[in-house]
């Protein structure tokens, strides 16, 4: 998710169940001008695998030669979107806008599977308008091009994410081709995960919104239901808080963090203006104080969580918050 899965974001996802992580989007052309923050996306930690990394353009060339850089950066997995709705993204031709140029697309999935031995997956939506089923005819076309899986979120572009994901395409597509698809969209708990995929014979399940700032949303999902208590809480927050810090810089992630108070917080786990409060300390170090005053156990959770953290080499990255936002 763009502006959301940061590594700090992917690691964490990791330790709590998730099966496969993905990177925010990453321009092609980005990558292909050597331009460093772009490149920045390509910081692979050894405890996040497997992830796939989700490259996005509209040129079959770039599209590979970007590919070719993802693989040698370490992704398990090539991801293609062919989802983004934001108009930044689709007035270049690339994102959503491609489900409705299924030759270019089908190019782009060939080029990219020509270049690399990693498997390819496409992240697509529904179609470009209210009601469209564009995916179910570009579907095995892009499989035929190359794609080893398919990921849905059957919403519309113009939709965004308004309605609800119609999961009755993703059963429809499962039909109609012979590699794994994977269902995004509404994927909020165990149940919900539960009834998609007996209603649709997915292979798998993709968790969005629900894990932001909500990590134990997932170990629910993976069937472990224990409300984690404030002291985790804080904990993992604040552990967020480090690890991002460390990827965007102290400037950066200032900013950046603020809209994950409201997520980790919320729920009826700290009193409401707390949030607040946080949003207006002026440096994260103000912030961790906050915190573990309002939660003093947190220390202790914290230190066992660092403890267990695998140790590899710290760089730090002038890393870009994503512009774009959206697939
Ligand atoms: C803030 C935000 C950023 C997103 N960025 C991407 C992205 O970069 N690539 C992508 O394929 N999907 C992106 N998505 C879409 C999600 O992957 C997912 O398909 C969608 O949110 C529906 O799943 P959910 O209900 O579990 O959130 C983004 C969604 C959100 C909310």
């Amino acid at each position: 998710m763009a502006g959301v899965s940061v590594q700090a974001f992917r690691r964490q996802g990791r330790r709590f169940g998730a099966g496969l992580v993905c990177s925010e989007m990453v321009s092609c052309a980005g990558l292909s001008h050597g331009n460093e923050r772009t490149l920045g996306y390509l910081r692979i930690a050894a405890d996040e695998h497997p992830l796939a990394v989700q490259i996005f353009g509209s040129e079959p060339e770039v599209m590979a030669e970007a590919a070719r850089m993802v693989e040698d950066a370490g992704a398990d997995l090539v991801d293609i979107n062919f989802g983004c709705p934001v108009r930044k993204v689709t007035k270049t031709g690339a994102g959503a806008t491609l489900l409705d140029e299924p030759d270019r697309a089908c190019r782009i999935v060939a080029a990219v599977a020509e270049a690399v031995d990693v498997p390819i997956s496409v992240k697509m939506r529904r179609g470009l308008e209210k009601g469209s089923r564009q995916c179910l005819a570009i579907g095995p076309k892009l499989v035929e091009a190359g794609a080893a899986t398919l990921t849905l979120h059957p919403r519309s572009a113009r939709q965004m994410y308004t309605g609800e994901a119609d999961h009755s395409l993703t059963a429809e597509l499962v039909e109609l081709v012979d590699v794994p698809v994977v269902a995004s969209g509404d994927i909020v708990s165990l149940a919900k995960a539960q009834s998609v995929l007996a209603t649709t014979g997915a292979e798998a399940v993709m968790v969005g919104r629900a894990a932001q700032g909500n990590p134990w949303a997932l170990r629910q999902i993976m069937g472990v239901d224990e409300e984690p208590s404030r002291e985790e809480v804080a904990a993992e927050l604040i552990l967020f808080i480090r690890e991002t810090a460390r990827e965007l810089g102290e400037h950066r992630a200032t900013g950046f963090l603020k809209k994950f108070y409201g997520w980790y917080l919320g729920r009826g786990r700290f009193p409401r203006p707390f949030k607040q409060e946080l949003t207006q300390l002026a440096s994260l170090a103000e912030v961790e104080q906050r915190l573990l005053a309002a939660a003093p156990g947190a220390r202790f959770v914290l230190e066992r969580l660092e403890d267990d953290l695998p140790q590899g080499d710290e760089i730090l990255l002038d890393l870009p918050i994503s512009v774009y936002g959206g697939g």
